[in-house]
């Protein structure tokens, strides 16, 4: 081996090394003038082949056309691959405006806001003004000032949770009606059972006629079942002015009931008992689904009627301790469950299903 042809031998090794490194056209370029270019490395080896002897220069001049040939064999093949790298990345990124969009899922309203907002959408139209209240109330408000005193059996119907930083609920109590005394055993604030203490915090604020309506969320210390929930939602109704009636009650209960259930909807008042009202009733309504004496319907059970709120006159003691005069002013109150309103609405079976957040659920409403 002569010292030309390893030479020959290392520059094809070295050069092949570096065009495998050459990431880019810049370097492609820079490997060829620095190998194959007129004062490249391989070019004067070729160069040098004249001066070599006769029987030398034959099979250097043949092994440098051979190493020559390599690479610039091996210089198209690294520009292709290049090439179709880069071609391949472009794909990659390419935006193809020719695909469908990616579809928008679109949300919905939950079907107990859809169902809050029909009932109140009723009787607003029938002149009733939309208020919301406190969530966390005052035990003197959520049961002394509706009459049900401390050890009243009617608190059983309304257990529920109960704060125990008696710090905040002082806070809260200053500045409160003297109705009805808090607890002292127990501290005096805790989450409403009920919409029911908003008539006496609207009417301590405000002054005849009133006609309000109120929605918000209601909790109850409670096991839970198909129809029993610790968080629903209620809606509470309150009108007082001179001369209102049982007949107003029930006339706007058959008006709401109608534009809610269908225009042919009846509603019937059973004698029943909250300390807050004298009257006190429970509304039902007609069946809507079946004629009142289907056994398997979902809706009645074959009992022809659906419960759907506590209702009736305002106690006039409740009346007197906001300072109007009770032989003046009368008025009437309603309460109702929205979920157990949805319910019948929509066909739903478990009133749990409402806040168990199973998107299979809720995207049927
Ligand atoms: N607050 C009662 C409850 O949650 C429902 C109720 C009954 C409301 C009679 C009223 C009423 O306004 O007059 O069970």
């Amino acid at each position: 081996m002569s010292e030309t042809t390893d030479r020959l031998a290392s520059i094809e090794r070295d050069a092949l090394v570096a065009l495998a490194a050459a990431e880019d056209d810049a370097g492609i370029e820079g490997w060829r003038t620095r190998v194959l270019g007129r004062s490249g490395e391989l070019t004067s080896v070729l160069r040098g082949i004249g001066g070599l002897a006769a029987e030398e220069r034959k099979a250097v001049g043949a092994e440098a056309n051979r190493v020559k040939a390599v690479l610039e064999a091996a210089l198209e093949g690294r520009r292709e691959g290049l090439r179709r790298a880069a071609l391949a990345s472009a794909e990659a990124d390419a935006l193809d405006v020719t695909l469908p969009g990616r579809p928008l899922r679109r949300g919905r309203l939950h079907p107990i806001t859809q169902v809050r907002r029909r009932i109140l959408d009723v009787f607003e139209r029938l002149g009733f003004q939309v208020i919301e209240g406190p969530e966390v109330e005052l035990d003197a408000y959520n049961f002394g000032a509706l009459r049900i005193p401390e050890h009243h059996p009617a608190r059983d119907m309304w257990d529920t949770f109960w704060f125990e930083d008696d710090r905040v609920a002082s806070a809260a109590a200053a500045g409160t009606s003297e109705g009805g005394a808090p607890s002292s055993a127990r501290s005096p604030l805790l989450l409403r059972t009920h919409t029911s203490p908003m008539q006496v915090r609207f009417m301590e604020q405000h002054e005849p006629p009133i006609r309000v309506a109120v929605p918000g969320k209601c909790y109850r210390y409670e096991a839970t079942d198909a129809t029993h929930e610790w968080m629903l939602e209620q809606v509470e109704l309150l009108a007082i002015d001179e001369g209102i009636s049982m007949a107003n009650l029930k006339g706007t209960l058959q008006e709401w009931a109608r534009q809610m259930f269908g225009p042919s909807r009846r509603v019937m008042l059973r004698n029943s008992y909250f300390p807050f009202v004298e009257p006190g009733v429970e509304v039902a309504v007609d069946c809507f689904q079946c004629p009142g004496d289907d056994p398997s319907c979902a809706v009645c059970r074959g009992s022809g009627w659906l419960e759907l709120m506590g209702a009736g006159m305002v106690h006039p003691e409740i009346i007197a301790a906001q300072g109007y005069d009770p032989e003046r002013y009368t008025g009437f109150a309603a309460g109702m469950g929205v979920e157990r309103v949805a319910m019948v609405l929509l066909g739903v079976s478990d009133i749990r299903d409402f806040h168990a957040n199973d998107p299979r659920f809720l995207e049927q409403f």
